[in-house]
């Protein structure tokens, strides 16, 4: 047995509580899935709370934006002002999807613009990320790694700060992997280093299906170099199997670029309010509760790929 067929079966509990509503569905895409083979599966991923812990050490762990210093502590106040506001409002079942999604446009508009203001700069991020609250979830690194050696291309798709993800994965990772991608929103700094504006329209938690098209034709790769190989975005159209795994309904949306022909979802229910559980369990055909590892998602990968 190799080691991460170990750690599979020592680390999935079955205690971690997974929800799938509807397993025979599920079977027959898995089946699907499988016999296309690897050569026509990719996986696109949000990261904040999906990649990364929700709790890391009994405290709250950080998204890249919150783990964000600037060198001008005024502005960190005036940001997590925002975040106090508008995280509620991101994950309250009530207000209407159109309604929701203009509070998060002025969210993000407002951030961004916080952080031109204050001069963020590159070394500031670097710092915030070596000290961030901040953990990938257990079996991230095996399951990109199992991906990488069957080639199957792993997007990161994100409304957070695609700069952070990428210092965050150099910092945390301590390994590279060549099929990993980032579609996030990006910034530009000038030649002193400081944040002048961000590159393109503003990717925010519901409106990842305008954004879906870029997931065909990724820009960068994992350390924000430019690929320019259409070859690459080509071969990503053709992958008609999906893996999509997110913590948000919104998620739901980072496959709609794609003309899919199976899609097996994984939904990340990290804060149950009592009322989401059953809106997760229909939108998504596996629901990880308790801030769950990624052994599960491990284990469908090895039986999928
Ligand atoms: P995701 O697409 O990777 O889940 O990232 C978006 C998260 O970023 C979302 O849950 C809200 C969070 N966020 C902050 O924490 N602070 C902010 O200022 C903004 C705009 C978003």
């Amino acid at each position: 047995k190799t080691g991460m067929e170990k750690a599979v079966e020592s680390k999935f509990s079955e205690a971690m509580m997974v929800v799938v509503d509807d397993p025979q569905s599920l079977e027959n895409k898995k089946a699907a899935i499988r016999d296309a083979g690897p050569g026509k599966l990719q996986v696109i991923v949000d990261f904040d709370a999906t990649l990364t812990k929700y709790w890391v050490n009994g405290r709250r762990g950080q998204s890249s934006h919150n783990l964000l210093q600037q060198s001008n502590p005024e502005y960190d106040t005036k940001r997590h002002q925002l975040f106090e506001y508008y995280h509620p409002l991101e994950f309250s079942p009530t207000i209407p999807i159109e309604e929701k999604a203009k509070l998060m446009e002025e969210w993000w508009g407002k951030t961004h613009a916080l952080l031109i203001e204050g001069g963020l700069t590159y070394d500031d991020i670097k710092k915030s990320v070596a000290n961030a609250t901040l953990e990938f979830r257990d079996g991230v690194v095996e399951l990109f790694t199992y991906l990488e050696k069957r080639d199957v291309p792993v997007l990161i798709f994100s409304a957070g700060l695609g700069d952070i993800i990428e210092e965050v994965l150099r910092q945390k990772l301590h390994k590279s992997f060549k099929n990993v991608k980032i579609v996030s929103n990006r910034m530009i700094f000038d030649h002193d280093g400081h944040l002048v504006s961000f590159r393109g329209k503003t990717i925010h938690v519901l409106n990842k299906n305008e954004h879906a098209i870029d997931v065909a034709a990724p820009l960068h790769d994992q350390f924000g170099g430019i690929d320019s190989s259409t070859d690459d975005s080509d071969s990503v159209k053709k992958r008609t199997n999906v893996l999509l795994l997110g913590d948000h309904l919104g998620d739901l949306g980072m496959s709609d670029g794609l003309n899919y022909e199976n899609r097996i979802t994984v939904g990340f229910l990290n804060n149950d309010d009592g009322n989401s559980l059953e809106i997760y369990r229909k939108a998504f055909d596996f629901v990880y509760l308790n801030d769950a590892p990624m052994w599960g998602v491990v284990k469908l990968v090895a039986e999928i790929c």
